[in-house]
């Protein structure tokens, strides 16, 4: 059986970077497979969150899943500290994963920066948890962005050594689907840089939640460089500002980057800026006015993370019991 799991953190507004790389495929995987999809909060709080701000940026990233196209009924969308299997799963994997493994992690080294021992130990053992996630409802398949991949090779090596040391063929192998021509959106300032909600730069990023005049700004105001758009993909080498915006442009327009390429060869960035902020607008905006309707229906949304975090708890349910006793914990 094929069952997708992924999440998204509810810090701050969503981006065209988990939108193209992650919410999208979201929706477009629904058809295919089973799917359950979380907001977690719970990862969250590995940095500080105001805790005012937590739960109404829970219900609002909820929303945007929502309002992007995923639908409640047909697949499971619940936040993730309610369903308690999260927590105890994380803690039976915390004891399964290496500290040698963890400290590979290109992520905690980025978000820890030079205060790494000012970091909370959840912000390390982030990675298991986020295996736990996957694990806990035997997952075979998760969409993320490029920078997920190395914590999902992670959760790969944790179910295999689970699976090892206590002699059962209990987690499947879980495969990334990484998908689309923008797996990693680049923020507009800086081709160098993921687009990302820490960025301290509003203009780095497209929000899910921008009217129509800020993306049209953002996007004239992008980085570029002064050579005109290519005809090929080659071309594109050492001009990351160009390829950046080329992807998006493909993405959006679910092309490929050499037809991309093609069709823009020899336009100015201005010419071309333009045509990709009247597609953007197009893209984002129904997406945004549907999230605003939904901010003025809070039951609602509170009500599908109601029902979803019930069905969630009774995919786990015999899953968790099926990995206690794998682990030897006397029956309850
Ligand atoms: P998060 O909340 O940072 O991002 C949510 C999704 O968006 C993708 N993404 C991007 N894709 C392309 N370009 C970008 N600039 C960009 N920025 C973000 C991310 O890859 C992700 O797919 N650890 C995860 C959340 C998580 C999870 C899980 C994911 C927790 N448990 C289990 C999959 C399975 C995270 O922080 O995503």
């Amino acid at each position: 059986m094929k069952r997708i799991f992924s999440g998204i953190q509810p810090t701050g507004n969503l981006h065209l970077g988990n939108y193209l790389g992650a919410i999208r495929n979201w929706v477009r995987l629904q058809d295919e497979y089973e799917c359950i999809y979380s907001v977690v909060d719970m990862h969250a709080i590995t940095v500080w969150q105001d805790p005012q701000g937590l739960a109404a940026s829970t219900r609002e990233t909820a929303a945007a899943v929502i309002a992007a196209g995923v639908d409640p009924e047909k697949n499971v969308l619940f936040v993730q500290s309610h369903v308690p299997g999260h927590a105890q799963l994380a803690w039976v994997l915390n004891c399964v994963a290496r500290l040698g493994w963890l400290n590979r992690m290109t992520q905690f080294k980025e978000k820890a920066g030079k205060h790494r021992e000012n970091a909370s130990v959840g912000l390390f053992a982030y990675p298991n948890l986020m295996a736990a996630d996957i694990l806990l409802y035997k997952a075979t398949h998760v969409p993320v962005g490029d920078d997920q991949k190395q914590h999902l090779e992670l959760a790969r090596d944790i179910a295999q050594k689970f699976n090892n040391d206590f002699g059962v063929e209990l987690f499947p192998i879980v495969e990334p689907l990484i998908l689309g021509p923008a797996t990693r959106v680049m923020s507009l300032r800086d081709g160098g840089n993921k687009m990302s909600k820490s960025d301290p730069s509003d203009y780095s990023r497209l929000n899910l939640t921008d009217d129509a005049d800020t993306i049209a700004l953002k996007i004239r105001k992008a980085r570029t460089d002064p050579e005109p758009l290519p005809s090929t993909l080659e071309e594109l080498t050492g001009r990351p500002e160009a390829t950046n915006l080329l992807n998006i442009y493909a993405a959006l327009a679910d092309s490929s980057i050499d037809d991309t390429c093609a069709k823009f060869a020899g336009w100015s960035f201005s010419d071309f800026k333009s045509e990709l902020a009247d597609l953007a607008v197009s893209s984002l905006s129904p997406i945004f006015d549907e999230v605003r309707r939904l901010r003025g229906d809070p039951a609602y949304v509170d009500g599908v993370l109601r029902m979803g975090a019930e069905r969630a708890e009774r995919i786990a349910q015999p899953i968790l019991k099926e990995i206690y006793q794998a682990v030897g914990f006397l029956d309850a």
